[in-house]
């Protein structure tokens, strides 16, 4: 009899998301102005832009936790707005800053989720942690503490946390921030890896050109709010539109006035 491999699929339901027109407004400052996009499900969808642009507001509105000022996302045919749609789809957010609590150890950060929402048993959750920690490289790091870990490690410890939850959705806001390009391409590796174990929708939201381009199956840039272009990454290779080819490959500006201050200063 086949057993079942400890990285076996965690969720079997997966859903596309639906952005329609999708404006908001935080008192005169308009930031999400009509952003539609598609994302398949079963997709690892990335969205890349500047800082500023409005990429963390746009998770927050699919996570439900931002409402838009007008316009629509849907989650399957659920209402991301509607709070009844976030006990229907299971969704986990790794969080920017990676929002661990610090009280509490790696362990207990992952069995937080399954132990309020009484997913079994203490040796089920267990499980299903171990699990999580091993996908994640971290099984010696279950009895430490948030502050006793690098920002790598505290990155994947987030990663896992989600992992745990069983996500039907996950997005990712910055997965690769402040983190070496050897451990950013390790990360890039593990959200592959975590689509092929359990087919979830992956949404990713990166400053990082390497990554998305070596994750996304079609990725878009938002810029100033609005969404610029959407495609596969194939497609971002040669970009005509001035400003993603400046994001993607940003060139030094030689006529900023620090540059010529240095001229002057090294004459
Ligand atoms: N709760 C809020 N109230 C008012 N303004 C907000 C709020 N949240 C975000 N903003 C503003 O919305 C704009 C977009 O912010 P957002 O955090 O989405 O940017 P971002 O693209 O994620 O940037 P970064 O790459 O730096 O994380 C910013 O100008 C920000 O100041
Ligand atoms: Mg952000």
């Amino acid at each position: 009899m086949a057993t079942t491999p400890s990285t076996a699929p965690f969720a079997a339901k997966t859903f596309g998301v639906k952005i329609d027109r999708l404006t908001k407004r935080f008192n005169s400052a308009v930031v999400l102005k009509e952003v539609s996009l598609e994302v398949r499900p079963g997709e690892i969808f990335v969205i890349m832009g500047p800082s500023g642009s409005g990429k963390s507001v746009l998770l927050k509105h699919i996570a439900g936790l931002e409402l838009p000022t007008s316009g629509q996302v849907l989650i399957g045919d659920h209402d991301a707005a509607e709070a009844m749609t976030h006990g229907r789809v299971r969704l986990a957010l790794v969080f920017q800053a990676g929002a661990l609590f610090n009280s509490m150890s790696v362990y207990d950060n992952l069995a937080l989720y399954p132990r309020e929402h009484r997913l079994g048993n203490e040796a089920g959750i267990r499980e299903r942690v171990m699990r999580a920690l091993q996908i994640l490289s971290l099984e010696k790091a279950a009895a430490k503490f948030p502050s006793e870990l690098s920002g790598g490690m505290k990155k994947r410890v987030a990663i896992a946390r989600a992992l745990v939850m069983e996500p039907e959705l996950l997005l990712y806001d910055e997965p690769t921030s402040e983190l070496d390009p050897v451990m950013s391409a390790t990360i890039g590796e593990i959200i592959a890896t975590m689509r092929q174990h359990t087919a979830v929708t992956s949404i990713v939201v990166t400053h990082d050109p390497i990554i998305a381009t070596a994750i996304a199956d079609r990725m878009a840039f938002l810029m100033d709010g609005r969404i610029r272009a959407i495609g596969k990454p194939a497609e971002f290779r040669h970009p005509t539109d001035p400003a993603i080819a400046n994001f993607l490959n940003p060139t030094i500006d030689l006529e900023h006035p620090r540059f010529k201050q240095l001229e002057t200063e090294n004459e």
